[in-house]
């Protein structure tokens, strides 16, 4: 585990809308181990966070998304717990992405997923591809991805992923640390 940082503001966002969310169990899980790096670390689900469709316009102003979109600029690093859906992060990711926008610039962003089976475990890549382009994210390479096989009959996490996903908050830490102090001072490199 990386040095206890109270400085640091480590973050997990659980995407599903499912009552009986898989995700909802790896970002517990996650939250839990981010703990142990720093008190500061905080759980934001999105089941008790109802927030609007993004409609580029009006949605902005409900009274959910500024908070939330505090929270996402003043956290590092970010673990988003999403369930695969067709093949893609849910739609209750996307839009919260697409509601947050710019609180997003220069994370360091980790996935928890939970999906039905192993064949779609590119699907976060659409999202991940977004996070890097519009706002140089960086990316934690390495993912959880847990189908059912991965939970126990009680619905608890089993060992081994109970161990990646302490693995990918060990990582993501590690990385937000490395990634504040590898950051250029403003204006000494010429953006792109
Ligand atoms: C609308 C819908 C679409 C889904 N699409 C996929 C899929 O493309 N690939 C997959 O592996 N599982 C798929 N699943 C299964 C979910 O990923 C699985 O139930 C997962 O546990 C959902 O996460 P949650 O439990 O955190 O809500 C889908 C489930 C739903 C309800």
């Amino acid at each position: 585990m990386v040095a206890y940082n109270p400085a640091m503001n480590p973050l997990v966002i659980s995407c599903s809308l499912n009552p009986e969310s898989r995700s909802a169990s790896l970002a517990r899980q996650a939250h839990g181990a981010l703990q142990k790096v720093s008190a500061e670390a905080k759980l934001i689900d999105l089941r008790q966070t109802p927030l609007p469709m993004c409609d580029g316009g009006p949605a902005y102003q409900h009274q959910s998304v500024a908070p939330l979109a505090t929270a996402i600029s003043q956290a590092n690093p970010i673990l988003l717990a999403v369930p695969v859906y067709n093949y893609d992060a849910n739609a209750a990711a996307k839009n919260l992405i697409e509601l947050t926008g710019r609180a997003w610039t220069g994370k360091v962003v980790g996935f928890l997923c939970a999906a039905g089976g192993q064949g779609s475990y590119m699907s976060v890549m659409s999202l991940a591809n977004s996070l890097m382009l519009d706002f140089r994210c960086l990316i934690v390479p390495r993912f959880v991805y847990a189908t059912g096989d991965h939970f126990n009959d009680d619905g608890s996490l089993n060992d081994t992923i109970t161990r990646r996903t302490d693995e990918l908050c060990v990582t993501a830490t590690g990385l937000a640390e490395a990634w504040g102090q590898a950051q250029a001072p403003a204006g000494r490199v010429e953006s792109n």
